[in-house]
């Protein structure tokens, strides 16, 4: 027996991404349902072999369904979340509405599987943002043999990030400088995206920081170790799909670059690609449609005491979404629900 599975956002970058891994990981499934808002009614999408025909969020009975994976932003999930909740079917949200919210566990599977067994307090488990679920996977197994005491991070976002408007926007804006008469001008990003780069993401804070640096931040500590200080610039770049971070990291004992990189090798979800000379490291595109988060670019810092720096990789709509939200289902399944 397995599941009776529900997808809201189906017609979503994330959304399709869902339905993807979960056919191609064979998720035990009895029944699947594409839900997406009104105006997508009847839009078809793909479930490996099949066809689905999306449904009508607003309209959708819940009950006797089990998961429900989210991804359709904060402000249809606060309507939609607590609906699936008091049906008694479990939601998995990409959003960051709960992300935050003490009781609501926040699970990167590779890092805090345990914290699945929290979704009895609202029925809700939430998925990280995108550039934190690739960055914890790296920091896990270099926190558990050296402590991590700070993370200095800058990211280099791929504009899906920003959902099917992002991609839409660099793409029509890259055609559009080589058509006169046709410039795109910036409506989804703050200012040109294509052949730039813009340090900011999300919306500011009092302090200065952004609100996805301070996601960053926040989500690490909650996932990882309350005690790891975080510090962060987002940017975003004109890539279609994968975020890139460099990541210097300072430890309380010493780690050798080479011990690094024996750990990261073992790690689970993690591809270690570090070859020193031209090309043997991972860039966004060679990231696009796999699971792993990959290392390159593994390093002494020789600035302080112990430090290491690295480069990291991942798809953002599989680890930093789509496969995250799945391979959670997943813990839950065979920690807690245990049909299939
Ligand atoms: N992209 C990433 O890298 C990433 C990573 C982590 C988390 N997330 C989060 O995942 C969520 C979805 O992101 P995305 O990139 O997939 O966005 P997207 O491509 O813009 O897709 C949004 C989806 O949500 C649906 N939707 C929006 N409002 C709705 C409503 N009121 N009722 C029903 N359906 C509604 C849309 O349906 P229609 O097509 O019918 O409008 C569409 O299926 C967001 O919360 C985002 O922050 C994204």
């Amino acid at each position: 027996m397995g599941y009776r599975v529900v997808v809201a956002g189906a017609t979503g970058n994330v959304g399709r991404e869902m339905l993807n891994i979960l056919a191609e990981r064979e998720f035990p499934i009895d029944e699947i349902t594409a839900l997406a808002s009104r105006k997508s009614l009847g839009t078809e999408v793909s479930f490996g072999d099949k066809t689905l025909k999306t449904k009508d969020l607003d309209t959708f009975d819940f009950e006797g369904w089990d998961i429900a994976l989210f991804a359709i932003g904060s402000d249809a999930t606060k309507i939609y979340a607590p609906r699936a909740a008091a049906a008694g079917c479990v939601v998995i949200d990409n959003s960051s509405l709960y992300r935050y919210d003490p009781e609501v566990p926040l699970v990167v599977p590779e890092v805090n599987p345990e914290a699945v067994e929290d979704y009895r307090n609202k029925m809700i488990i939430a998925n990280p943002n995108c550039s934190t679920a690739q960055m914890v996977v790296a920091l896990k197994p270099l926190h558990d043999r050296a402590r991590i005491k700070r993370v200095v991070v800058s990211t280099y976002q791929s504009v899906s990030g920003a959902g099917k408007a992002g991609i839409d926007e660099l793409w029509d804006q890259t055609k559009g400088l080589y058509v006169p008469g046709q410039e795109v001008a910036p409506s989804k990003f703050t200012k040109q995206i294509a052949f730039n780069v813009i340090p900011h993401i999300d919306v500011f804070m009092e302090d200065g920081t952004t609100k996805e640096e301070w996601k960053m931040v926040a989500e690490t500590k909650k996932i990882l170790d309350p005690k790891v200080r975080v510090t962060a610039t987002c940017v975003r770049v004109p890539v279609f799909v994968g975020h890139s971070e460099s990541i210097n990291i300072e430890f309380e004992e010493f780690l050798d670059e080479d011990e690094a990189r024996d750990i990261l090798r073992e790690a689970p979800g993690i591809l270690v690609v570090d070859k020193r000379e031209p090309g043997g490291y991972i860039t966004p595109i060679e990231s696009v449609g796999e699971y792993a988060t990959y290392i390159s670019r593994i390093r002494q810092d020789s600035t302080i005491e112990n430090g290491i720096n690295l480069w990291c990789v991942s798809d953002n709509l599989r680890k930093g979404a789509a496969l995250n939200a799945v391979q959670i289902a997943e813990t839950l399944g065979n920690r807690v629900l245990k049909k299939g």
